[in-house]
Parts: structure tokens; C-alpha cells; sequence
């Protein structure tokens, strides 16, 4: 009989050709179980999704209770159900009033390519400035405001008008002028290995856009909701957003992304044409449910004031001669090595140790932590002995 890898290998359509393949049984907090009982502490969180923990009770108990009443029932913004209108009014409870009329779609990307077109119905231009080194999701527009064009050539043309130039250089922004509709950026840089941007950058950036009416657009989708120790990333640099996206962990492990801005803008897409942005699932009951528990969950207990705490017990855990670079902001961490070869072999000793980990899109020399924001201090700690006695193994056997 043919094993489930077997299978899976066959027909799954596949991303690489090695994926990491773990059969996973069960999952529970911060740990993943396989087939064969193994124990693995689950260090990326399916990559800056399960910020509560996996499984946590009370996005359970939320899920299962909506199941009760009902699931999918329209496409996105024609009826009017309690979860919806739950999660977008805690959403604007929780942010600037100037943030308050929110979009639900599916994912990242989906909202990635929502807030582009919601910026160019409203300014009525067309140009969009991106950075080198930016990720902003995989489908074709969001493609497009990649900042590695190693990654996305296979895939061009690309959507016309967008322009990357160099993040954190003030220089860079004389690229805009009254053309430009938005301006998209991430305030830690992920995917390249994080690189938080500067407050000079940003409030230059601000001002700029301020000088040309052009709207800005912060992709927050691994920064969120936690993940820096703040709610929004936003929050540590005093700079509100046109458009705030959000995606990964906002869902507590469920599929759902969103883009927010104020009422006005966001009302642009009910006329000329009418139905301007639709999407079949956006706005999912369950979806939405599992959401508002996973908010509530994370912004009224004490898990985010945690994080720099835990951020700092890493970065003193993290010590070993053979680390090049440790890069930090909050649980989104780097750690850099020689080349990618040594990264690789520490992370599949980390695997065979019982640490999933991971690299970076743009950086396959670093190896990612971003683990469920209620890690505790001891599983910080065990996460770390591991690393270092990979990073031993790979040495002593290379
Ligand atoms: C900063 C950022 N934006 C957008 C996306 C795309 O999100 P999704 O994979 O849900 O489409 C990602 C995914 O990694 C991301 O890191």
C-alpha cells in the first residue's frame, strides 16, 4: 500500500522539492506531534499565524459555537451576520478613528490586492511605489510590489506603474510625485530577514506622501496583531496608515485577511461600478468568529506586553560563536549564518531534535524564529539548547 508522504507527494501539488513533509497527529500550544508520537516544539507558528497557541480554547469554543448556528451563507457584504459585524467593530475599537470601515478577504495577498485597488478607485491614479527586498504575497499584483526580481521574473509582466526602490534611504522617495496613488511598506521588512524600518524613513515618508496626496499602505500582515509586542507594529512609530492590511495571525489559525481604512474611501467601491471589490468567502462566519476570540485572546490578556520580555530571553539564549548576525523586533527573529548550506543542515538538525524552524523567502541563510506569542520561558529555553547543539552537530560533522 502506498505511504500518506507517497501520496502526498503524488498528489499534492508541491512547492519545493523538498518539502519539510512532517505527518502530523495532533497539535496543541506550542508543540506538534507526528504519526510516530515524536515532539516537536513549533518555533514559526505556521509562519506568524498560531500567534495564540495552536488549538487555544477559547478560538475553539468560538468556532465550534458558531458551527452550531451556521456556516457559509453569501458572498462577502450582503447580509448582515453577528461575527462580521463583532470582529470589524472590535477591530475599529481597537484602532485610530480614522481606521474604521473594514474589508474581509481571505488571505494576505487577497488584501494586499484589495487595499491597491481601493487606493487607485480613490486617488484615480495609477502608479504604486514598493521597496527592494519587500514580500507583499504571491498572487500576480501582490507579486508585483516584490522587491526581489530574482523571485518573480519567471512570472512577468508584472502590473504596470509599480516602482521598487531602496527601503530605509530618504533618496529613494524623490521617485514620488501627484502619479502616485500609494505608497505600500512593511514595517519590519520579513521575508528579507527583518529589517525594521527607521522612524526618519517613515515620518519622511509621511511627509511626503502628505506633500502629494498619495495614500499609505502598511502591510502588516506578519507584524500584527502581537507579533512585535505591540498590537498593530504601527503603534511603536507614532505613524497612522490610510490603509492598515492584516492577515496571517488575525485569524487564530483560520483563513481570513482584511484591509481597513476610513468609511469615505472604503465607500468608493459601492458606485462607479457598483460591487467595485467581491469576493465569495471574504467575511466567513466561522472565519470571523475564530478571529474576534483569537483578538480577544490575545489584546485583553497579557501576552503581548510579554513579547519583548521573551524576545530579549532569546537574544540572551542565542549565544554561539558561529551566529553572524541575530536581527530582532519583537517574536520576528534572524539569525544569520555563514551560507546557506550551514543554515540548511542547522535547521534539518533542529528538525531531527524536535524544532521546526525555518528560512526566510530572501534569505536563506537565516533561520526564522516566530513561534505562538505564549511560548514559554522554559520552552524558550529548551528552543534555544537546541539550536546551539545543532549548530554544534553541523560544525563537528562538517
Ligand atoms: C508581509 C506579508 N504580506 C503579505 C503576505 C501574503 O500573505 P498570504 O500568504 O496570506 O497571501 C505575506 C506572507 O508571507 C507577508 O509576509
Amino acid at each position: 500500500m502506498a505511504s500518506q508522504r507517497h501520496l502526498f507527494l503524488q498528489h499534492c501539488a508541491q512547492t519545493s522539492q523538498e518539502p519539510m513533509g512532517i505527518e502530523v497527529a495532533r497539535a496543541e500550544g506550542v508543540k506538534l506531534w507526528d504519526v510516530n508520537g515524536k515532539e516537536y516544539i513549533d518555533l514559526i507558528a505556521g509562519i506568524s499565524v498560531n500567534n495564540a497557541g495552536h488549538r487555544h480554547p477559547l478560538i475553539i469554543k468560538a468556532i465550534k459555537e458558531q458551527l452550531d448556528k451556521y456556516s457559509y451563507l453569501m458572498v462577502y457584504g450582503e447580509y448582515l451576520h453577528q461575527p462580521m459585524v463583532d470582529l470589524a467593530k472590535y477591530l475599529s475599537d481597537n484602532l485610530p478613528k480614522t481606521l474604521d470601515s473594514t474589508f474581509f478577504v481571505n488571505s494576505g495577498s487577497e488584501a494586499i490586492e484589495g487595499a491597491l485597488k481601493l487606493a487607485k478607485r480613490w486617488t484615480g491614479r495609477s502608479n504604486i511605489l514598493a521597496f527592494n527586498n519587500a514580500y507583499h504575497g504571491a498572487t500576480h499584483g501582490a507579486m508585483s510590489l516584490g522587491g526581489s526580481y530574482e523571485r518573480k521574473q519567471a512570472f512577468a509582466p508584472f502590473l504596470p506603474g509599480v516602482y521598487n526602490v531602496e527601503y530605509n534611504n530618504k533618496e529613494s522617495l524623490n521617485k514620488l510625485n501627484d502619479s502616485f496613488a500609494a505608497v505600500v511598506v512593511e514595517l519590519v521588512q520579513a521575508e528579507s530577514g527583518i529589517y525594521p524600518i527607521s522612524q526618519d524613513f517613515l515620518e519622511a515618508l509621511k511627509a511626503k506622501c502628505a506633500e502629494h496626496d498619495i495614500l499609505i499602505i502598511f502591510d502588516e500582515v506578519q507584524t500584527g496583531i502581537g507579533r512585535t509586542g505591540k498590537r498593530f507594529a504601527f503603534e511603536y512609530f507614532n505613524v497612522v496608515p490610510d490603509i492598515l492590511v492584516l492577515a496571517k495571525g488575525l485569524g487564530g489559525g483560520m483563513p481570513i485577511g482584511c484591509f481597513i481604512s476610513d468609511k469615505k474611501k472604503m465607500q468608493s467601491f459601492t458606485e462607479n461600478p457598483v460591487l467595485g471589490h467581491i469576493t465569495t468567502y471574504g467575511g466567513h462566519p466561522i472565519c470571523c468568529a475564530a478571529a474576534l476570540a483569537n483578538l480577544k485572546v490575545l489584546f485583553d490578556g497579557n501576552i503581548i506586553i510579554k513579547v519583548k520580555e521573551k524576545e530579549q530571553l532569546f537574544r540572551a539564549q542565542l549565544k554561539h560563536t558561529k551566529i553572524k548576525a541575530l536581527r530582532s523586533f519583537g517574536l520576528m527573529m534572524a539569525v544569520q549564518f555563514e551560507s546557506t548550506d550551514i543554515n540548511m543542515k542547522v535547521i534539518h538538525a533542529c528538525l531531527e531534535r524536535g524544532l521546526i524552524t525555518d528560512w526566510f523567502l530572501y534569505a536563506d541563510d537565516c533561520l526564522r524564529i516566530a513561534p505562538p506569542l505564549t511560548i514559554s520561558k522554559g520552552e524558550i529555553k529548551k528552543a534555544c539548547q537546541i539550536i546551539l547543539r545543532s549548530i554544534d552537530a553541523v560544525y563537528t560533522n562538517s
